[in-house]
C-alpha cells in the first residue's frame, strides 16, 4: 500500500470479494482493525466489500490539498461541514421529501409549486414552463426560470433540470442540475453573470447549498490553494444517490472551471477517485498482471477484445485517447464492472467513504490533468449531496 494511504483521510479498504457473505466480510474488517464492512453494489454489479480505515492524523488539511490539487488528485476534508448541517436540517429533510415525491412519480414542477418553494423564489425568480425531452430517457423534467428585478426581466432561460442518473429500473438516483441556455450549444463559462444567477436559483430551491457557498473561511482557503482572489460556485448539482445507483467513472472538465467541490449532507457514498495519470497507471498495472487475465477474459467474453485491451493498456497515448472517448465499452467494463480492479484501486489508496459532513475536492483543470471518479450509494436509502463547479472570479 502507498505511504499516503495512511495520511490521506477517509480511505476505504477492500476486505472481501463480491461472492463473500456479510459474516466473512465483517470478520476480515475486524481482523484488520477496521469499521463495519459495507457492500459495494452499483447498477446490478456487486464489486465487493469495503470498510473505512481509522481516522487520519493530518493536522493541516489545506497544506496537503495544495500538493494533491497540483497533481490533479482528490482530497477529502473529513467532517468539514458537520457543524453547519444542523442549521439546515429542515431544508435537507424538505429536499429529501421532494426527491421521494419525484421517485414516486410526481412532477418536479408540481412539487415546486408548494408554498415553501414559491415563497423563496418570489420575487427574484419567476417559474416558467416545464418540459421534458422525449429523446432523453434520463430526463424527468426541465423547468425554466426568469430572473426579475421588479417588473423587469434581467436574465432569462435559466433552468433546473431533474434527471435520473441511469437507465436501470431499480436505481432511483436522481439529480437537479442548474444552468442556463441551450445545453451543448451555449458557452456557459462566457456568461459569468448568468452562472451566478443560476447559483442563486439553486439556493432558493435548495437553501442547504449555503453550507458550502456561505462558508467564507472555506472560500479563503480554497482561493489560496488555487491562487485566485475570489471563488464562485457555479453549474451546481444537487445529488440523490440511491441504492444500486451512483455514477460510473468519469471526469467533469469544463472550460473556465477549476474543479468540483462535493459535500455529503445525508447518507454515505463510496468513491474511487484518482488523477487521470494515476488511473492510467492502475489500468496498465492491472492489465499487465497475468493473475488478472482470467477475470478480464471472463468480463470481456471476447478474446479479440481482450487482446485489444492489452495492446491499448501498454500504449500510454492511446490509452489516454480511449479514456477520453465518450463511450468505450471495452474499458467501461474494466472501470465499472470488475471487482478485482476495485480491489487494486483500494490497495493503492484510491477508494474513499464519505459520511455526512465530509467534503471532497476534485481537480478538473483539463482532460489530461483531472480527477476521474466513480460513486456508489452505501445505504438502503437515498442520500443527499451538493456538487458545485468552482471558478475563479476577478
Ligand atoms: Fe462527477
Amino acid at each position: 500500500m502507498n505511504r499516503d494511504v495512511l495520511t490521506v483521510p477517509n480511505r476505504a479498504r477492500y476486505v472481501a470479494g463480491p461472492e463473500s457473505d456479510y459474516a466473512f466480510a465483517q470478520g476480515n474488517a475486524r481482523e484488520q482493525g477496521l469499521g463495519e464492512a459495507v457492500l459495494l453494489r452499483r447498477r446490478g454489479t456487486t464489486l465487493g466489500w469495503i470498510a473505512v480505515t481509522p481516522p487520519s492524523d493530518v493536522a493541516d488539511h489545506f497544506g496537503v490539498v495544495s500538493d494533491r490539487w497540483s497533481n490533479a488528485r482528490p482530497y477529502v476534508l473529513p467532517g468539514y461541514c458537520c457543524a453547519a448541517i444542523p442549521d439546515y436540517q429542515n431544508q435537507i429533510e424538505q429536499s429529501n421529501a421532494l426527491m421521494l415525491g419525484i421517485a414516486a412519480g410526481s412532477s418536479p414542477a408540481d412539487l415546486l409549486e408548494q408554498s415553501c418553494y414559491s415563497e423563496r423564489l418570489h420575487p427574484r425568480f419567476e417559474m416558467l414552463a416545464a418540459c421534458s425531452d422525449e429523446g432523453d430517457p434520463q430526463e424527468i423534467e426541465t423547468i425554466e426560470f426568469d430572473v426579475m428585478d421588479g417588473d423587469e426581466v434581467i436574465a432569462e432561460n435559466l433552468w433546473c433540470k431533474c434527471s435520473w442518473l441511469s437507465y436501470e429500473n431499480d436505481d432511483a438516483s436522481l439529480r437537479f442540475r442548474f444552468s442556463f441556455g441551450m445545453v451543448g450549444y451555449e458557452d456557459v463559462a462566457a456568461d459569468v453573470e448568468r452562472q451566478l444567477y443560476a447559483g442563486e436559483l439553486t439556493e432558493a430551491l435548495f437553501p442547504e447549498s449555503a453550507i458550502i457557498s456561505n462558508d467564507t473561511k472555506l472560500e479563503q482557503q480554497l482561493c489560496t490553494v488555487f491562487g485566485v482572489n475570489k471563488l464562485a460556485y457555479v453549474e451546481r448539482i444537487i445529488y440523490f444517490n440511491a441504492p444500486n445507483g451512483g455514477a460510473h467513472f468519469h471526469q467533469d472538465v469544463e472550460r473556465g472551471h477549476l474543479g468540483v467541490i462535493f459535500a455529503q449532507l445525508y447518507g454515505r457514498t463510496c468513491w474511487a477517485a484518482c488523477s487521470k495519470n494515476d488511473l492510467m497507471d492502475e489500468v496498465e498495472k492491472f492489465v499487465r498482471n497475468r493473475e488478472n487475465h482470467v477475470a478480464l477474459q471472463a468480463l470481456l467474453m471476447d478474446e479479440a477484445a481482450f487482446k485489444t485491451m492489452v495492446c491499448i493498456a501498454e500504449d500510454r497515448s492511446q490509452l489516454s485517447e480511449v479514456l477520453d472517448e465518450n463511450d468505450n465499452n471495452l474499458f467501461d467494463l474494466l472501470l465499472n464492472r470488475c471487482p478485482q480492479f476495485y480491489q487494486q484501486l483500494s490497495d493503492n489508496g484510491h477508494v474513499y467513504i464519505l459520511t455526512p459532513g465530509d467534503v471532497m475536492l476534485l481537480p478538473q483543470k483539463n482532460s489530461d490533468e483531472c480527477c476521474w471518479h466513480t460513486v456508489c450509494c452505501l445505504d438502503d436509502f437515498a442520500g443527499q449531496a451538493l456538487s458545485f463547479a468552482m471558478r475563479g472570479i476577478v
